[in-house]
């Protein structure tokens, strides 16, 4: 008898698990901490069957650990973050992995004019305005979290209520990120939405810095990069556009083919950027698809690699000019340029150019915007010939 009923709980437990397999399972949470004001802080776990794990908090809608597999199965959590909360508010943090906004990048002098109102944000960038402020930007403040999980994908809506006025900003501005993961496939995709009563500027991206040997490494010089542009917009000395747009060709911004960070970067030394810090012009999307290829990335050490999908005109390569050594997760140093990012998003001070598209965004509108980044392994060149079944670094390959 009580064999028989453990028969019968076994296969109950059976049905249930596929049930829930079938149903989808929500993303878990965890307390993270609590800000200086004591506001809770909670972290939810996003898990894909093929070894990816992304870790989102709350504060900033932030992305805090990434982990990936390398060509050989080994996993390691490939961007930059901090341990606890007080990390992520500390003057070391360069805005690691979070939402960047209400705009992100530069507005000129902290000034623009809609509808003829001249607006007034915060300087926190030399003489600019840099990622929408200083105490309430995006990146600092605690969202409200929704999980879901469905058949194919998991995920979490992160959304904020930007009271008219935060930061400077005209509207009530209602945003939200979706990060959500497919059960089947290492791949990560974010998207936003964004209302307003008022037309304002919106301008959102994430700021993870990436190191596809993993957070800590020495470097990220020997990744190489393949960026889907054929032009930029040139900086000002103070990193803000000066309107042209102009082509990469002979240009050390020329990454239409895997280019070895390293092998130019250093041409960029004495330049106001004192490094890459740019905004490339991606292609147009093909007719009738919502997202464009924009970048790979590979890092031929760990055969990780990272292709990014976006609906956004353009790309900003920055090479982590500014990391300073700061000590983050794990006791790990974050030297210059020990990462990167790579932020889809409408082109820097784009409310002062009108030969820009447009960041205006207007009441009855809706803000949409999705990147996805997709990762996957390859074999080095050096070790192609060992492994059977596996990509080899054959196509685009590095100049
Ligand atoms: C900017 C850099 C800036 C960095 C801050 C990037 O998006 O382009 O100029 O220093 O963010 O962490």
């Amino acid at each position: 008898m009580s064999l028989k009923v453990s028969k019968y709980a076994a296969s109950i437990a059976a049905l249930l698990m596929l049930s829930a397999i079938a149903n989808g399972q929500k993303p878990e949470s965890e307390p993270f901490g609590k800000t200086k004001d004591g506001t809770a802080v909670e972290v939810y776990t996003l898990k894909s069957s093929k070894g990816l794990v992304a870790k989102i908090m709350t504060r900033g809608a932030t992305l805090t650990e990434l982990h990936l597999p390398d060509k050989d199965g080994t996993i390691a959590d490939c961007i930059l973050g901090w341990d606890d909360v007080a990390g992520y508010e500390s003057e070391d943090n360069q805005y690691f992995g979070c939402t960047t906004g209400r705009v992100c990048n530069r507005i000129a002098k902290g000034k623009f004019t809609l509808d003829g109102k001249e607006y007034t944000l915060a300087i926190n960038n030399d003489l600019n305005h840099l990622h929408g402020g200083v105490e309430k930007s995006l990146d600092k403040v605690v969202w409200t979290a929704k999980t879901w999980g469905g058949e194919k994908a998991s995920g979490v809506t992160f959304t904020y209520k930007s009271p008219d006025g935060e930061e400077g900003y005209p509207g009530n501005l209602t945003v939200s990120v979706t990060y959500s993961v497919p059960r089947d496939k290492n791949n990560l995709s974010i998207s936003y939405k964004a209302t307003t009563d008022q037309a304002t500027p919106v301008n959102l991206t994430n700021h993870a810095y990436f190191n596809l040997s993993g957070a800590g490494s020495k470097t990220v010089l020997n990744h190489a990069l393949l960026v889907n542009a054929e032009s930029y917009t040139p900086n000002d000395e103070t990193l803000i556009p000066t309107g042209k747009i102009e082509s990469v060709e002979g240009t050390d911004l020329d990454f239409r083919k895997f280019t070895r960070i390293a092998k130019r970067v250093k041409n960029f030394d004495e330049k106001p950027e004192i490094g890459y810090d740019h905004n490339f012009v991606l292609k147009p999307k093909p007719e009738g698809k919502k997202m464009v290829f924009a970048a790979a990335l590979r890092d031929a050490k760990s055969g990780r690699q990272m292709r990014i999908m976006t609906s956004e005109p353009g790309i900003q390569f920055y090479s982590g000019n500014f990391l300073k050594g700061q000590v983050g997760k794990d006791g790990k140093t974050y030297a210059h340029r020990s990462a990167l990012c790579l932020e889809t998003q409408h082109f820097p001070d784009s409310i002062n150019h009108e030969n820009f598209p447009t960041t205006v965004l207007k009441p009855g509108e809706e803000f949409t915007s999705q990147s996805v980044y997709q990762f996957s392994t390859f074999v080095p060149r050096k070790n192609a010939g060992k492994a059977k079944g596996k990509k080899s670094e054959s196509k685009n390959d590095e100049k």
